[in-house]
């Protein structure tokens, strides 16, 4: 968008009131100007999220009826299509066309004889229609809309939307016009703004103590067994949990499962998505599959979703997009509260999701008979998560000059065990994804079956070691680096270590144990976004990442 501002602002901004644009992932086809969207075809015009997976069939058979693709992409197969069966009637080109493709697509279709005129159609691929005064939108998530509107309808599958500047009209499946619901976005506006912070990392880092006080505090404000109550009448008939997610939201299940089997003694398997949906699934009676996503828009997510209803398994979802796909499908949704996340590397949704994840620990403890007094000692704590986060927001600095020890390093391992161990996750990808330094999460203990080979003189390690119970474990094995020339930084909790145990100290408050991976996660957010930035990435935007991944 910026470069084509800037463009714009040489050339002048060409006659007209209606426009589409689209940042491309790129999935067929290196990310080029040739491949970069729109892409016109004869005369209509289409951009795309998503994957047109018969492309290669669909192109063969244009290409013989004399048609010229300019682009590799998938993308161009569709505007040419439209094209062809366009004989005046847009609305029936676009159905007829929409007969021929297989795979995921949200569209927006521009045709040069209706240049005031929008259409725009989806298919598992998400799309919202924003009403404004006198204009209108389509985009592919509210933060793309909220500094010109918060009302929005949202589309179903194969509903299509003809938009102009005074109206919006709906046709459903069969091309009948219809009535939909306005939703209200209730997020502010300056939430999509950065608010005088450099990065909207920055700021998503900065706002985790009210994310987590929304998220947590009227949850437990009702009492121990009244949390998600509504949401999650009944849990004592849950024997079993698959947790499924991808990414960050994965790396927070991991956290979640060491909570949920310790409290409440419930079997829990945490799964990739992209995997779990392909797998031989042996649902047994008193499973229940819970997906964690941010966005409620993640393809293999929402996929492994549909494939766990599709076998009557009841589907729980932690969600922080509402209304979004994810959050619509499952048969139980409970929300994380931390408003919209701009920044593709996720910091108050992640620590919100393991929140949830520790009160539906408490939830279904307290439904297996946990004492009350440990229940109410442990809710305690996690009533005092957001002054934890504030109290580690304000040690940034010293976060900060650690990352300017670390921020030449090509390689770097994070190694720890238990709920530490799913920590080293999440704090590899925040660092990689952000800073480019590659980066590798190992459970402590398994470093010597082979990876230890890699570790040579001033070799970077960090040692995550915030578990009373396997302190001492993780610290042999920040020993064995050591002897072996690595420079480690370790992260424990305050007064544990003796000096000289590591290169660098991270200490965090001894606060409960239930709640130290949400404190121990702070400074390592806090570290690779200063390392990003010391090493000049483009932070909020890391290259060949994007903030929701709708493609499988
Ligand atoms: C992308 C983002 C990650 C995120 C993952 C899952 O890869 O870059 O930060 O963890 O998707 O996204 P979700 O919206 O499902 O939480």
């Amino acid at each position: 968008m910026a470069d084509l501002e800037k463009r714009l602002e040489e050339t002048g901004v060409p006659d007209g009131h209606c426009g589409i644009g689209h940042t491309r992932w790129a999935t067929h086809g290196a990310p080029s100007d040739t491949n970069s969207h729109p892409h016109r075809s004869g005369r209509v015009t289409v951009v795309h999220n998503g994957i047109i997976e018969n492309y290669s069939e669909l192109r063969a058979e244009l290409e013989a009826q004399g048609r010229v693709f300019l682009s590799d992409t998938d993308t161009e197969c569709v505007s040419h299509m439209i094209d062809s069966l366009y004989k005046g009637d847009p609305i029936d080109a676009i159905y007829s066309a929409l007969e021929q493709f297989r795979g995921s697509y949200a569209l927006g279709i521009l045709f040069d004889d209706r240049p005031d005129t929008l259409y725009a159609v989806r298919r598992d691929s998400p799309l919202i229609v924003g009403l404004g005064e006198g204009e209108n939108y389509i985009a592919s998530d509210i933060p793309a809309i909220l500094s010109r509107t918060t009302k929005y309808y949202l589309l179903e599958t194969n509903e299509l939307a003809v938009l102009d500047a005074n109206g919006v009209q709906i046709y459903d499946s069969y091309r009948r016009p219809i009535e939909k619901e306005v939703f209200v976005a209730n997020w502010d506006v300056s939430a999509a703004e950065k608010g005088g912070y450099d990065h909207f990392m920055l700021k998503e880092i900065h706002e985790q103590p009210d994310a987590l006080r929304r998220t947590i505090q009227p949850r437990l404000a009702g009492g121990i067994e009244e949390i998600f109550r509504k949401e999650m009448p009944n849990v004592s008939d849950i024997k079993r949990i698959y947790i499924v997610a991808c990414g960050s939201a994965m790396h927070a299940g991991m956290v979640g499962k060491h909570a949920i089997e310790k409290l409440a003694g419930v079997p829990v398997q945490v799964e990739v998505a992209s995997e779990f949906r392909y797998q031989t699934l042996l649902f047994q009676k008193g499973d229940a599959v819970l997906l964690i996503s941010q966005s409620g828009e993640t393809a293999d997510t929402l996929a492994a979703l549909r494939i766990a209803k599709s076998c009557g398994v009841p589907t729980i979802a932690i969600v922080n997009v509402v209304g979004s796909s994810i959050a619509r499908e499952a048969d139980m949704v409970l929300y994380t509260w931390a408003g919209p996340e701009i920044a593709v590397a996720t910091t108050k949704a992640y620590t919100c999701q393991v929140a949830v994840l520790l009160m539906l620990a408490l939830r279904l403890a307290a439904a297996r008979g946990i004492s009350h007094a440990e229940l109410e000692r442990l809710a305690a704590a996690l009533d005092s998560v957001p002054e934890v986060v504030e109290g580690l927001i304000a040690r940034a600095d010293e976060f900060k000059a650690l990352a300017e020890n670390y921020k030449d390093c090509s390689d770097l391992f994070f190694i720890g065990r238990g709920y530490d161990c799913a920590l080293c996750w999440e704090a590899s990808i925040k660092l990689k994804e952000v800073s480019y330094i590659h980066s590798e999460a190992y459970a402590a203990g398994e470093l010597k079956h082979g990876t230890i080979s890699l570790i040579t003189d001033g070799y970077p390690v960090v040692g995550i070691a915030t578990s009373d119970a396997h302190y001492e474990k993780t610290i042999s094995n920040v020993e064995e680096v050591r002897a072996r020339g690595a420079r480690v930084m370790l992260i424990c909790t305050e007064g544990t270590a003796s000096k000289n145990v590591a290169h660098d100290l991270i200490e965090i408050p001894k606060v409960d144990e239930f709640i130290r991976p949400i404190a121990a996660i702070l400074p390592l957010q806090i570290f690779a976004y200063h390392a990003a930035c010391a090493r000049g990435c483009d932070v909020d935007k890391p290259k060949n990442l994007a903030k929701s991944v709708t493609v499988e």
